[in-house]
């Protein structure tokens, strides 16, 4: 199948084969070309022109072109009326799988108890696991895919998935055989992050090193005989998981063949960066609390995406980080959502974009490139999605004619997307 999307105002975020990701000055780029047109088969980009300088009929093959008017046309035009197209957002950490919400929490947050004065309370994670264990399978699926068409009709093409409200071996391949139900149901490119040292189970309150004992001899192995998970994630920050318990677990993990993409540096610096990046992690994640160790230890190993959640901040009050800085140091930076029942109820890239630029100082092209090919990159697709470029696939959002690119998170909650395009198939906003 071959869609022909034409009269384009302007192809935001192309990059040439081979690029996954962008460092340094390189953050505040982004490719551009007016006046385009753009062709996808098969739910892949198979090229893009200038229109009036190229023709589309020359990306298309004689079988294409040759169409005598009888039967349905083997191409299928698309007018984007002057709109922009741009990669679709790339959200390389949610936890989107979860049971009912946490609104009672809300009033407490507002009444000024902090996260880790509702966790203390037993309130937090273990309020989410509590529900989730109440909840059967398919009405968790069901509550996790209204997340997820939700997230994709605000132009997310690709999500990376935690598990981590299951606390129990058997609630942990509950979660995450939700995910593997997205991944089977979903057009997005969906990745799963096992997360079990999330907190410590309530059945294990007072004996965490017994619950790491539960995470690497029992859970991991099950999960990965399964081939449930993708990533392996840890909680390493004060009050819930120490570095040398994440050593382990992430030792452990290697084995399975599970990569790292750590939360670390959310409430304190953690030492989570450090052990994230020694075990080569994909990402580190959250970095609210970063000091310039934390920088110079990333710069070290380049392998380690830094990615922040400005939604986290936001909804949290928590501080918004020194994004600048790792720019600054040369290094790449993706942001995130964070979608979760309690710290981010929010799985809206445009916001995390704008939060990017307003409270973190990112220019309109460094947030961009943080909410696409860097988020792709943190998560092990940007090979596949993340930028406009030929033979990746058609993960592409069409906006209403605007006045420029900067106006994309400048008037963040003007409803701008027309069209979002998941692997070349279209759906009308
Ligand atoms: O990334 N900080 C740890 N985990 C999640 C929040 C989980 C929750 O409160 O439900 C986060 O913010
Ligand atoms: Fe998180």
């Amino acid at each position: 199948m071959t869609t022909l999307i034409r009269n384009i105002g302007e192809i935001f975020g192309i990059l040439p084969p081979g690029v996954l990701k962008k460092e340094g000055a390189q953050m505040n780029e982004v490719q551009s070309l007016r006046n385009a047109f753009l062709i996808v088969r098969d739910g892949l980009i198979a090229g893009f022109g200038e229109e009036g300088k190229e023709l589309p009929e020359d990306f298309l093959s004689e079988e294409e072109q040759c169409h005598d008017g009888e039967g349905a046309s083997p191409v299928t035009t698309v007018d984007a009326k002057g709109g922009y197209v741009l990669p679709a957002f790339c959200d390389s950490h949610t936890h989107i799988v979860y049971a009912g919400c946490r609104d009672g929490e809300f009033r407490d947050k507002i009444d000024g108890l902090s996260y880790e004065e509702i966790a203390a309370r037993g309130g937090g994670i273990l309020n989410s696991a509590d529900l989730l264990h109440e909840t059967s399978e398919d009405e968790l699926y069901r509550q996790s895919a209204e997340r997820a068409e939700e997230v994709m009709r605000m132009g997310t093409g690709s999500l990376e998935i935690k598990s981590g409200y299951g606390l129990t071996t058997e609630d942990e391949l509950k979660m995450l055989r939700v995910i593997r139900r997205l991944r089977e149901n979903f057009p997005m490119e969906i990745r799963s992050t096992f997360l079990g040292a999330h907190a410590v189970g309530r059945a294990y309150a007072g004996r965490q090193s017994e619950y790491v004992d539960l995470v690497c001899r029992e859970m991991l192995p099950r999960v990965a005989e399964e081939g449930l998970a993708d990533f392996v994630d840890v909680f390493c920050d004060r009050g819930f998981f120490t570095p040398e318990e994440t050593a382990r677990i992430l030792e452990t993990a290697a084995g399975y063949g599970l990569t790292p993409k750590i939360h670390a540096n959310e409430l304190a610096p953690s030492g989570g960066v450090q052990v994230g990046a020694a075990h080569g992690a994909l990402s580190v994640d959250h970095l609210e609390q970063t000091t310039d160790s934390e920088i110079r230890c990333l710069a070290e190993h380049r392998h380690t995406m830094p990615t922040m959640l400005p939604g986290a901040s936001f909804f949290s009050n928590l501080p918004f980080g020194n994004a600048k800085g790792f720019i600054r140091a040369g290094l790449g930076l993706a942001l995130a959502s964070d979608f979760n029942p309690g710290s981010s109820p929010s799985g809206d890239m445009r916001f995390v974009m704008a939060l990017g630029c307003i409270r973190m100082r990112l220019t309109p092209e460094e947030a961009f490139n943080a909410c696409t090919i860097n988020g792709a990159y943190a998560m092990g697709t940007s090979g596949v999605t993340g930028s406009v470029t030929v033979g990746k696939r058609a993960d592409l959002i069409i906006t209403r004619p605007l006045p420029s690119f900067t106006f994309i998170p400048y008037c963040h909650h003007t409803p701008f997307i027309s069209r979002i395009m998941i692997r070349g198939r279209l759906t009308e906003m």
